[in-house]
């Protein structure tokens, strides 16, 4: 009787939306078919899955399952993000990736995947999957905007003060049953009367901005095409300047844009040239905005004093990342968005995007990167100069 109903559905609509297609068979009493199939790919966390609201790791499952089957969905979750996400492809209609955990949707993979029509990024930062080619297929590609920002933001100004306080060693010779202070003094400073400025003033940007204000920085300096309004550069006391005065003036450096066409490779040796000696970074944005080899030349120069943040290009980062090793670091693994309390609004912001996606109605706009074949956010579109 199902196939008879969806044969009628679709010479009714001929629109094949599963939603509707759902909607008709329970009008008719019939059982729920398999409707969409929706992969997802996430980290595994073995053991420490067994906290609950660490929702966002495979064995979680983000929390969908129940709410996926019950509306008739096939639900698919792996961390494998090669060949069993390749062989799930070709008949997925909604993919679920994330940041921490990126599998990396390709030109090529959105070419194997023809029933492709959403990508739900769990968290925030759509660069894993090819824009322009989901652009090309008419794929919408959807995140859960806002939802970490506060996360990352006490990120950074935690590896800031770690940076320019010169914590990592300082914790080094505790674990080790040393105790030297002039080694570690005779690198540490404070914060406050430093020129400190962020690329990018969006929502992470201008948190950042705002937790250190209290720190009574010598100037807070920002650069961003979408220039802050009169009153929020007032309140923060921060002022809008270009991105070669920025990286020239400051002794730290936040990064706090996307990765897109114009980042990829932004800070690269011809600006560690410019850069003020002794300068700190911290990059939580994306680790392709820093050319790998150019930064560790420069940290091993002395041109960067230190760098921190939790982003690499690719993730997981190999053992033989040469970040890990270079000198007078202060890098994490990529958590600074998944922090529980953040796992639990992407969680609940993925399933509301796909609640508007089944039931035909419109995803928050704030939520959207491409749709229709365009780009939705402004973020990801930087003007020609
Ligand atoms: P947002 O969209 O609110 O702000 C980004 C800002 O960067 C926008 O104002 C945009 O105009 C600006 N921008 C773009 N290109 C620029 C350039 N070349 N120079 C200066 N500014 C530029 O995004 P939000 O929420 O602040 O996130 C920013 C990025 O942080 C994400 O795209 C993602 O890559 C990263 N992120 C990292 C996380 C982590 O766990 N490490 C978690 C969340 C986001």
């Amino acid at each position: 009787s199902f196939v008879r109903a969806k044969k009628t559905f679709l010479s009714v609509t001929h629109a094949g939306n599963s939603s509707l297609l759902h909607k008709f068979c329970q009008s008719l009493h019939t059982s729920t078919p398999s409707l969409a199939k929706v992969v997802a790919v996430l980290y595994e966390a073995g053991a420490a899955a067994k906290e609950p609201r660490l929702l966002g790791c495979k064995e979680n499952e983000l929390g969908l399952r129940k709410f996926l089957e019950s509306r008739g969905h096939k639900y698919i979750v792996m961390s494998d993000k090669e060949k069993l996400l390749d062989r799930e492809l070709p008949d997925t209609e909604v993919l679920i990736t994330t940041p921490f955990h990126p599998a990396y949707v390709t030109a090529d993979r959105i070419a194997m995947s023809p029933k492709l029509k959403l990508c739900v990024t769990a968290g925030v930062g759509s660069d894993h999957v090819d824009l322009h080619a989901a652009n090309k297929a008419k794929i919408t590609v959807a995140e859960v905007t806002g939802s970490n920002v506060v996360s990352v933001a006490e990120h950074i100004v935690m590896q800031i003060l770690a940076l320019v306080r010169n914590f990592v060693p300082a914790y080094g010779q505790v674990i080790k049953g040393e105790w030297n202070v002039g080694d570690i003094a005779k690198d540490a400073f404070d914060l406050e009367n430093k020129v400190v400025g962020t690329v990018g003033a969006g929502r992470i940007g201008y948190r950042v901005l705002e937790r250190l204000k209290p720190f009574h920085c010598k100037e807070l300096l920002y650069s961003d095409y979408q220039p802050l309004t009169p009153e929020m550069e007032r309140a923060v006391g921060v002022k809008h300047v270009s991105f070669e005065e920025l990286i020239q003036r400051c002794d730290v450096i936040t990064i706090n844009c996307p990765l897109h066409d114009k980042t990829r490779n932004l800070f690269n040796k011809d600006v560690f040239d410019k850069v003020k000696t002794g300068v700190y970074i911290v990059n939580t944005a994306r680790g392709a905005i820093v050319d790998r080899d150019a930064l560790v030349e420069a940290v091993k120069s002395g041109k960067v004093r230190g760098y921190a943040g939790d982003v690499w290009y690719p993730q997981p980062a190999p053992k033989d990342h040469p970040w890990r090793y270079m000198p007078r670091h202060a890098m994490t693994p990529h958590y600074s968005g998944t922090t529980l309390d953040a796992q639990m609004r992407y969680a609940e912001g993925t399933k509301d995007i796909l609640e508007r996606y089944f039931d035909g109605r419109p995803i928050k706009p704030e939520d959207l990167i491409v749709q229709d074949g365009q780009f939705a956010s402004k973020a990801y579109v930087q003007p020609e100069k």
